[in-house]
């Protein structure tokens, strides 16, 4: 029998900065990571102007990077084995493809800003699945945007590296995603969900309750339709505001839409933007229950809302597939369980759920083993604490 002990797996911080040294034969002079996100309420409404709650979970994208003293960007990415070259002046969307796009969409929308920008040398590493739902997009983003940041001496909020790795998801990668995903891998603290108005951009961080964990369950189905249904959702909400601002110019966004008013409104609507317009502003006034309800420490009522985000993103904002609901349904029935709705994007990938810390095996085991029964294959599962956003250090020697 071998006493060996079994090999400790390398953190991506680990494995960025060994990936630097292999490929540039030197150490690099810092290190940047980011996390991934889950949103705990707020489904579809970052676009809509409107809040949403998400936490960045304790899986990240990890760069080890140096200066250069030129416009020059060399970045070796660990898990494709694969080097991605370019100049910062020669970019432009559509000039870089893959997962190069994100940090050179990020270098370009820096220099569209007209911020000084210098060239660097980087390995990035991450442990976040890609199209998991979990925003590794964005995680990559913003850990380059923090790069660029110090190799340029740039003087700029995580809030302001939140907006430029949108700007660059938009403009330059093609991905009309909303606002979210960006400022949760930014701005987000350990311990604390991030409460956050996508019009003003305003942020306010909430405790969540001791001895509940978050649970992060996949349906292990991706959905290749994702990108044209969420652009579709889009174009219905934005088809819903042209209508309603045609009763009411101060309609400018479904945020204007007040909950009382809706009923009246929803007659100039026909289906399925009506259905669309009930989720968003029905799932706006959410997210502001489930804040206070956080800080009023009133956590089964933050999971009923959960509950009920689900049947409207399922029934009236249609982005559920029968195996999200599967994963819901078993959820509410488990041991443990404090509240479950579909994450993400929707049409496939993950749900979030809240479990009682003590129970939370108990919860993993009677819903793993159902879907397993009911849908013949096996769910991802993952656990994870609220984490923090963005952050850089200098590599000590
Ligand atoms: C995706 C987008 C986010 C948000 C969610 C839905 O994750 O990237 O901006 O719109 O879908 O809440």
């Amino acid at each position: 029998m071998s006493t060996t002990e079994p090999a400790k797996e390398l953190t991506p911080l680990e494995l960025a900065r060994t990936a630097f040294e292999k490929a540039f034969e030197h150490r690099p002079d810092f290190l940047s990571r980011a996390p991934g996100r889950v949103n705990l309420m707020g489904g579809h409404v970052d676009y809509n102007d409107g809040l949403v709650l998400p936490v960045a979970v304790d899986l990240e994208v990890a760069v080890a990077f140096t200066p250069r003293d030129d416009r020059h960007i060399r970045i070796y990415a660990e898990s494709f084995d694969e080097t991605a070259e370019f100049d910062i002046s020669e970019l432009t969307p559509g000039s870089v493809g893959g997962w190069a796009a994100y940090p050179a969409g990020v270098a370009w929308a820096i220099a569209k800003a007209d911020l000084p920008l210098s060239g660097l040398d980087a390995a990035v590493a991450s442990n976040i699945p890609i199209g998991s739902g979990l925003s590794s997009s964005a995680a990559l983003e913003v850990a380059f945007a923090a790069a660029f940041r110090q190799v340029s001496g740039l003087e700029l909020p995580e809030l302001k590296l939140a907006q430029l790795s949108q700007a660059a998801e938009n403009n330059f990668v093609g991905v009309q995603c909303g606002i979210m995903d960006q400022v949760a891998a930014a701005c987000a603290l350990p311990g604390k969900a991030l409460l956050l108005d996508c019009r003003t951009l305003g942020i306010r961080h909430v405790a969540l309750p001791s001895g509940v964990r978050i649970v992060v369950l996949g349906t292990g189905i991706e959905r290749q339709l994702r990108d044209s249904e969420y652009n579709e959702r889009r174009r219905e909400c934005a088809e819903a505001v042209k209508r309603l601002s045609a009763v009411d110019n101060d309609i400018r966004s479904l945020r204007d839409v007040e909950a009382e008013a809706l009923q009246s409104l929803l007659r100039h609507l026909p289906p399925p933007l009506d259905r669309r317009a009930r989720h968003v502003v029905g799932e706006i006034e959410r997210v502001q229950l489930a804040a206070a309800a956080l800080e009023a420490s009133e956590t089964e009522r933050f999971g009923e809302l959960m509950f009920a985000s689900h049947r409207s993103l399922r029934d009236d904002f249609q982005v559920s597939s029968d195996e999200l609901d599967g994963l819901v349904e078993l959820a509410r029935q488990a041991p443990g369980t404090v509240g479950a709705r579909l994450t993400g994007a929707g049409f496939g990938g993950c749900t979030v759920n809240l479990a009682t810390a003590a129970l939370v095996d108990d919860f993993l085991d009677y819903v793993m083993e159902n879907y397993h029964r009911l849908y013949g294959r096996e769910a991802d599962e993952f656990i994870t604490d609220a984490a923090r956003g963005v952050t850089v250090e200098k590599v000590g020697w």
